[in-house]
């Protein structure tokens, strides 16, 4: 079965206007975008796509590629110091003469919607509801809750090391009471860790990783990201072998900004709220 992410986002984004419409004055999101990868261009993109339909401001800063770190953490400070500024982020990836790291830590995390800041992950551990999640792991639970799979019991292999992904997912899994394996490229047979797991979380960036013959029948397998190569998409698990009627996977391709987008938008809509 194709999980079907772009009904699932839609149900969120409906959501979201209908409460931001009962709101006085609305919630606003700034972001900050060195105008340098085509990556960062389409997501923002879509950040500001949907803003606009669920009604919440989205102000857009848009920086030289060539700006140095220095220069940008000046500005990073002079929003954390700017009290119209409640909540802002720094779009990634970041052209390379940045350290990404020095300038995420930068930002002051109550204005951290996006949940990047060691604080914010550092209290994803302690976990608290009235918290934020990072938005790629707060999609991957989302999927979970939207199709009512329980994770208590469930063995859970998550494959990859990222700050983005693999650690707040990690993380807010053991909390749900899953069984969690964690694989790398250095892992020696992953295929003994996925072939046992009832959920495969994959996020590598890898070309079709995943196979079939790696797989235990009925599992479900979340496809976090693509690489694009010569403008085509390739997934990390390779769906054409994986038999859909056996397994829940999530589509290719599909929805995974505007999924990735919802939850931005949420984490917006939940600190104005707080
Ligand atoms: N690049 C890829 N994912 C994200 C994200 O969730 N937030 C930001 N700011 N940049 C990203």
């Amino acid at each position: 079965m194709i999980i079907d992410w772009k009904e699932i986002a839609l149900n969120i984004y409906d959501k979201i206007k209908a409460k931001v419409s009962l709101l006085e004055t609305k919630p606003c999101l700034w972001a900050i975008l060195v105008w340098s990868n085509s990556a960062s261009i389409r997501y923002i993109k879509q950040k500001q796509k949907w803003a606009d339909y669920t009604w919440i401001d989205f102000k857009l800063i848009k920086l030289d590629e060539n700006i140095n770190e220095n220069e940008l953490l000046k500005i990073v400070s002079d929003f954390n110091k700017d009290k119209n500024i409640s909540w802002y982020i720094v779009q990634l990836p970041l052209p390379k003469h940045i350290n990404e790291n020095s300038v995420l830590n930068s930002i002051l995390p109550e204005k951290d919607v996006d949940w990047f800041h060691p604080i914010n992950q550092w209290k994803i551990l302690i976990w608290d509801d009235t918290w934020l999640i990072p938005c790629t792991p707060a999609w991957i639970m989302n999927i979970f809750e939207s199709e009512y799979i329980d994770l208590v019991w469930k063995n859970v292999c998550v494959i990859w090391r990222s700050n983005i992904v693999w650690k707040p997912i990690t993380a807010l899994l053991i909390n749900a009471w899953a069984t969690v394996t964690s694989c790398n490229s250095k892992t020696k047979d992953i295929t003994e860790f996925t072939k046992k797991a009832d959920i495969v979380i994959v996020a590598v960036w890898k070309p079709w990783l995943l196979k079939e013959n790696m797989l235990k029948k009925w599992s479900i397998i979340i496809d976090v990201w693509f690489t694009v190569i010569d403008n085509e998409i390739f997934w990390d698990a390779e769906t054409d072998s994986i038999n859909n009627s056996w397994h829940k996977i999530t589509p290719v391709p599909g929805w995974v900004w505007a999924l990735t987008v919802a939850m931005l938008m949420k984490n917006t809509l939940k600190s104005y709220k707080k």
